[in-house]
């Protein structure tokens, strides 16, 4: 049977590069898409998304509109908005020139219903059976949880790219970008989830990747979406290489891969996760992990602490 998927994102570049492996993956349906602000505004968010499904043929996903501020508004926003388009371009697309084959159809696309709402639907139509990925910060998640409380205890999975497992935050010191942009929402869904619930951390996608050799040679073909890639990335791929010097490892494809394929996440351990949500902007929106169990609290979630490149670029391979 097909995992069925409900994905919440802010499309930007590794985002993007998550829809078109989870959309081309032929054991998994998406049930719906829903969009969040992050690397950019919520309504570029989703124009990028119908964007992505246009160049992939897949505009039969629905698309739903969601939060555009995180529930507290707060300090950390210009931080949070310049780091987003600093790396996935002004447009969350790396700046790419769009397609000459038509422009995308966004509002067959995108939905009036908002996000929180088709989440809350969805699980009730899907009890038990619906797998949420959550690749942008979790406000629209933590709407839902309030919104409707009763489906807390009806997701098969919920999956975070998020947190900086061992406090080496991408956009603060300890702060990680997904977690950092809305700390209230994430505090309120690590706080409140009783399913299976899996994290992916920046130091954890980053641990590995796939050498840049193998990635040129992948990207080598000339399909449409594997140009479309090529054309999306190219920035924030420049930026990898020359600022952040790490391998092929875009945070929201290495945890939609594992999603998809979970033996491509190797070494996992479970623990009492919070979030820290103090006003001080240097340790605003840590994810805190309790690795020794000192608190002696309920383990709600579990972390991927390796992953498998081997997996990881077979999947790929397959896939696109
Ligand atoms: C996360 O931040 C965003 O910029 C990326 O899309 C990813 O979801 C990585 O920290
Ligand atoms: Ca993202």
């Amino acid at each position: 049977m097909k995992k069925k998927l409900i994905i919440d994102c802010d499309t930007g570049v590794d985002d993007a590069q998550a829809l078109i492996l989870a959309a081309l993956s032929n054991n998994v349906e998406i049930l719906a898409i829903t969009c969040v602000f992050g690397n950019n505004s919520v309504t570029q968010a989703a124009k990028n998304t119908v964007r992505v499904l246009h160049e992939i043929d897949c505009c039969h996903i629905p698309v739903y509109v969601g939060c555009e501020k995180p529930l507290k508004n707060d300090i950390m926003m210009d931080q949070i908005r310049s780091s987003g388009s600093a790396y996935h371009g002004s447009d969350g697309l790396g700046d790419a020139p769009h397609a000459t084959t038509g422009s995308p159809p966004y509002d067959a696309v995108i939905r009036s219903e908002k996000a929180a709402t088709a989440i809350c639907r969805l699980i009730h139509e899907h009890p038990g059976e619906i797998t949420f990925v959550a690749l942008g910060p979790l406000t629209n998640l933590a709407i839902a949880f309030r919104l409707d409380s009763s489906i807390v205890g009806l997701f098969k999975e919920i999956n975070i790219m998020g947190g900086a497992i061992h406090s080496q935050g991408n956009v603060t010191v300890v702060g990680e970008f997904n977690i950092a942009a809305d700390p209230e929402a994430a505090a309120i869904v690590i706080e409140d989830v009783v399913c299976p619930t899996n994290l992916f951390s920046r130091e954890t996608v980053n641990l590995n990747g796939a050498e840049w050799v193998w990635h040129s040679h992948w990207l080598s073909r000339d399909t449409k979406v594997v140009k479309f890639l090529r054309e999306i990335t190219a920035h924030s791929i420049d930026i990898d290489k020359t600022m952040w010097n790490v391998l092929f490892s875009p945070p929201d494809l290495v945890t939609m891969a594992c999603v998809i394929d979970s033996s491509i996440s190797t070494k996992e351990s479970v623990h009492h996760c919070f979030v820290n949500c103090d006003s001080n902007p240097h340790t605003r929106g840590q994810l805190i992990v309790d690795w020794r169990d000192h608190l002696n609290k309920n383990k709600n979630i579990t972390a991927c602490l390796d992953w498998s490149v081997d997996g990881f670029k077979e999947l790929l391979t397959k896939v696109i």
